[in-house]
């Protein structure tokens, strides 16, 4: 490229740079290796040497055998799995090769509207007829997050569908009683498709609480490694349970002609390894990594300064810290600006949120920093209007709960929607990616007012041109 006297520039790297100045950050959001930090010196030296082909020494990871199936092996036993792929191209992959080999084309799944926008792209992708879980009484769900009760009954009244999706846990951490959720799917005789996307360290919690979805009767799950395991992104994990396979509710071979058809022909040995590499980690240290991680969050936010407090339901992992600052008075856009400017990275802030999710070895260090940068917000003068503030979140908040668990209203199928000649989006504020709208659904003035709020706010929303 020139500069303005026609000079061509000289290995001028943007992205690069910006990448290199990231690392000098305290990071509370994914990868769970905190930009290497979490790796020994002589693991981060070796990483590039690790980036090879299929070889004769390395196998290959879509025909699994010798070290890679090895490999496999001590990930689905770990995992508590029959049998488990690595995906390195994100759990957006493994979510399409999930829905692909358990269902086919024109099959109808059960699922909340608010699923991350992967599942809606596979969704149409494939050709599913999406079926929306609801309420019995009608209520909304927070963050549009079914409760167990509400799945049960859509299970029981939805006979026609062949699984049902759950997301477990949510991107804040909740969990619903999903053993309730698969026996009733059980019965049925549907499958359990969960993505775990947040869960893939919930093998090794203390006191295994909240469990795995395998554990509690799931027929296939995702998760992703790098969100809260020491893994390079995007790194994934295909599982599936040995009590399906037992009983051929999924078919092992359609599985692997679906991981080749969605993976890449070129997957990374080197994220795969880092899968390897977490599992063996977490399996020798992991239990005491998230003990230390959850004293941590809790001598933490005994000293949040006052406005703030921890969001923490029963049941919602412990190592992640969600933090309410909807009664501080302070705007989203002042937290941003201030936490950024503080050096710190948090994983998102919401309307009225901030997730953090801090790594197996967040140094204390990390947490003294957040504390002092959120402590010292009350030198900023922006308390004046606390208390319209305030309604006016609890509008928008009210306002985001029926949008994310109203009926399904599609003028046309999604695939059609998605492909058709006037091709629309899922529309979804990024992060967490939770779909408001999906593609055939029309967009209401209710919307447009929302999503201009979100905007003005300073938050992103996929699918919708400003
Ligand atoms: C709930 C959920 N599912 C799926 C995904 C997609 O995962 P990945 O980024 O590993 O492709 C995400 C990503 O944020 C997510 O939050």
């Amino acid at each position: 490229m020139r500069d303005s006297n026609g000079k061509i520039e000289q290995e001028v790297t943007p992205l690069w740079d910006s990448l290199i100045g990231q690392s000098e950050r305290v990071s509370f959001h994914m990868p769970g290796h905190r930009q290497g930090r979490s790796w020994p010196l002589h693991v981060k030296k070796q990483l590039a040497a690790l980036d090879t082909t299929e070889l004769s020494g390395t196998g290959d990871l879509a025909m699994p055998s010798g070290r890679v199936l090895d490999a496999y092996e001590r990930a689905a036993s770990c995992f508590g799995a029959g049998k488990t792929w690595f995906i390195t191209a994100g759990t957006t992959s493994s979510v399409m090769i999930m829905l692909a080999s358990s269902l086919r084309e024109g099959d109808a799944l059960l699922l909340p509207r608010a699923v991350h926008i992967a599942v809606v792209h596979a969704v149409a992708l494939l050709g599913l007829k999406p079926i929306f879980v609801e309420a019995e009484d009608g209520h909304s769900f927070e963050d549009g997050q079914p409760d167990a009760s509400s799945y049960v009954f859509s299970i029981r009244r939805h006979k026609e569908a062949k699984a049902c999706f759950v997301t477990y846990p949510d991107y804040y951490g909740r969990t619903i009683d999903l053993d309730s959720v698969s026996r009733a799917a059980q019965k049925a005789g549907m499958l359990l498709l969960v993505d775990e996307a947040h869960g893939a360290h919930f093998a090794f919690l203390p006191d295994q609480k909240p469990a795995t979805a395998l554990s509690l009767g799931a027929d296939m799950v995702c998760q992703s490694a790098h969100k809260t395991l020491p893994a390079l992104t995007p790194a994934s994990l295909l599982h599936v349970s040995e009590a399906a396979i037992q009983h051929r509710r999924i078919d092992l071979q359609r599985v692997a002609s679906m991981v080749h058809v969605f993976q890449t022909s070129s997957p990374s040995f080197l994220i795969a390894a880092t899968i390897d590499r977490a599992r063996a980690e977490l399996e020798s240290c992991g239990k005491e990594g998230l003990e230390r991680l959850q004293r941590l969050n809790v001598s933490f936010s005994e000293k949040l300064p006052s406005g703030f407090y921890r969001v923490l339901p029963e049941c919602a992992d412990p190592s992640r810290l969600v933090l309410d600052f909807a009664e501080t008075g302070f705007s989203r856009e002042i937290l941003a600006h201030h936490l950024d400017k503080s050096g710190i990275d948090v994983e998102m802030i919401d309307i009225s949120r901030i997730v953090l999710i801090p790594a197996l070895d967040q140094p204390e260090e990390d947490y003294m920093r957040l504390l002092e940068s959120l402590l010292s917000l009350s030198e900023i003068e922006d308390e004046g209007n606390r208390q319209s503030l305030t309604q006016a979140r609890r509008d928008l908040l009210n306002t985001r709960d029926r949008l994310l668990s109203a009926p399904a209203a599609f003028q046309v199928t999604p695939r059609e929607a998605l492909f058709g000649r006037d091709a629309c989006s899922v529309i979804a504020p990024y992060p967490p990616g939770l779909t408001v709208l999906w593609p055939g659904e029309h967009v209401l003035e209710e919307h447009r007012s929302f999503f201009q709020a979100l905007h003005d706010m300073g938050i992103t929303v996929r699918g919708i041109h400003y």
